[in-house]
């Protein structure tokens, strides 16, 4: 197996676990951050034979990839291979402008900040560090370091976030003009202190915000967005000289495309592999020290499970998937019945093979529509 070209790297520290949050992360331990970038590009070294010449897609990940200390982050970017689009996860309190200049000199293209929200009080239940202001900072100091690629990362379904405040969020991040929008639906993940702490309340509020995803919806794409992806929003092509701003290593795993995961936690999918790196930091470390590739899980992927997971992430995406990989994997009396009530239609691509879509309102009621059509 060889060619893939698309390199995810996982850098786990971050300065304080968000209550919210249930990642692959380590707080703190600025003294290991060294030796992590070693273990990667040591590993990196061990995988280089299943990637391609040239990549498209690089994209680090966290964790905080920019709590990294600095010259290890630039170290990190500066061996890695080059790509046409290289993302850099950021939380806004670790932005500065030296920080800004760091990632555009290191071959950085993306940026993907972590807003969450500009309104205090749920910023307070989320637990992030970075007031309003301190996203807005950071977001300047992104474009002054020339930066025309910005990514929001945005939540709803916070607890106590009224209509008004979801609707001063998107005023805020329009204000900003991003290239893209990511806005997920907070989710209570067990064991976390937020589920801990509100987690009754999240199932209480749930009716009350049915009809947050559909205002998001509307407002962005009524401000020029395209809604790309169930969760996912760039500024229109023509708005922005041609250039397609739709999250292009994102983009690969939603069309089913083989990747490469490094770093504690990291998964990839080679073939009919799926691999799961240990999430134990020193079990990594003592590995890579060692010269030997990390403890990971392996599972194998046979072509239903494949062909079933293109067809689900392939259906989040307005471009749907083309209508061959969805042979075999979807219900064709199912997928009848939606086109007749105009929850999915077949739509001809120039290259002649016709493609499978949802419509608006079968991409707004999103995984229950694919999961019917599934034999
Ligand atoms: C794991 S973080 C890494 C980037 C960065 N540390 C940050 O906080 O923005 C990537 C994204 O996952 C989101 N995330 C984490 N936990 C989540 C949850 N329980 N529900 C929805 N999104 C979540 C974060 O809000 C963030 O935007
Ligand atoms: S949400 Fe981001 S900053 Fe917060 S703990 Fe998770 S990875 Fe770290």
């Amino acid at each position: 197996m060889s060619g893939v070209r698309h390199l995810y790297v996982h850098l786990p520290f971050c300065a304080h676990r968000c209550g919210y949050c249930d990642f692959v992360t380590v707080v703190g331990r600025e003294e290991l951050h060294a030796r992590y970038v070693d273990a990667v590009l040591a590993e990196l070294d061990l995988e280089r034979d299943l990637l391609a010449e040239s990549l498209e897609t690089v994209f680090l990940g966290g964790g905080t990839p920019t709590f990294t200390d600095g010259r290890q982050l630039r170290r990190l970017l500066e061996s890695l291979p080059s790509a046409a689009e290289v993302t850099v996860e950021a939380n806004p309190e670790t932005v500065t402008p030296g920080l800004a200049r760091l990632l555009r000199e290191s071959g950085v293209t993306r940026v993907s900040l972590g807003a969450q929200s500009f309104q205090p009080d749920l910023l307070l239940v989320l637990e992030r560090r970075a007031a309003p202001d301190v996203v807005r900072r950071a977001f300047y100091d992104l474009r002054d370091a020339s930066f025309d690629n910005i990514s929001l990362d945005l939540l709803h379904g916070i607890p106590g976030q009224s209509a008004a405040a979801l609707e001063l969020d998107i005023d805020q991040a329009l204000a900003l003009a991003p290239e893209h929008v990511s806005y997920y639906e907070l989710e209570a993940k067990p064991g976390t202190r937020l589920t801990h702490a509100h987690g009754a309340e999240l199932a209480r509020q749930a009716e009350a915000m049915e009809g947050y995803y559909e205002l998001i919806i509307e407002r962005l794409t009524a401000a020029g967005y395209r809604w790309y992806e169930t969760a996912n929003f760039c500024l229109d092509p023509e708005r922005v000289d041609g250039r397609d701003l739709r999250a292009h290593h994102n983009l690969a795993y939603w069309r089913g495309r083989d990747y490469l995961g490094l770093g504690i936690g990291a998964v990839s999918t080679l073939g009919h592999e799926r691999r799961r790196n240990t999430p134990r930091l020193n079990a990594y470390l003592g590995a890579l020290d060692r010269g030997e590739r990390p403890e990971r899980q392996v599972e194998l992927l046979d072509e239903l499970i494949r062909g079933q997971e293109r067809v689900m992430l392939g259906l989040r995406l307005d471009t749907g998937l083309p209508l061959p990989a969805a042979r075999g994997i979807v219900d064709e009396a199912v997928l009848a019945r939606f086109e007749r009530v105009g929850l999915a239609r077949l739509r001809p691509a120039l290259d002649g093979q016709d493609r499978l879509v949802l419509t608006p309102r079968g991409r707004r009621l999103g995984g229950a529509v694919t999961a019917d059509l599934l034999v």
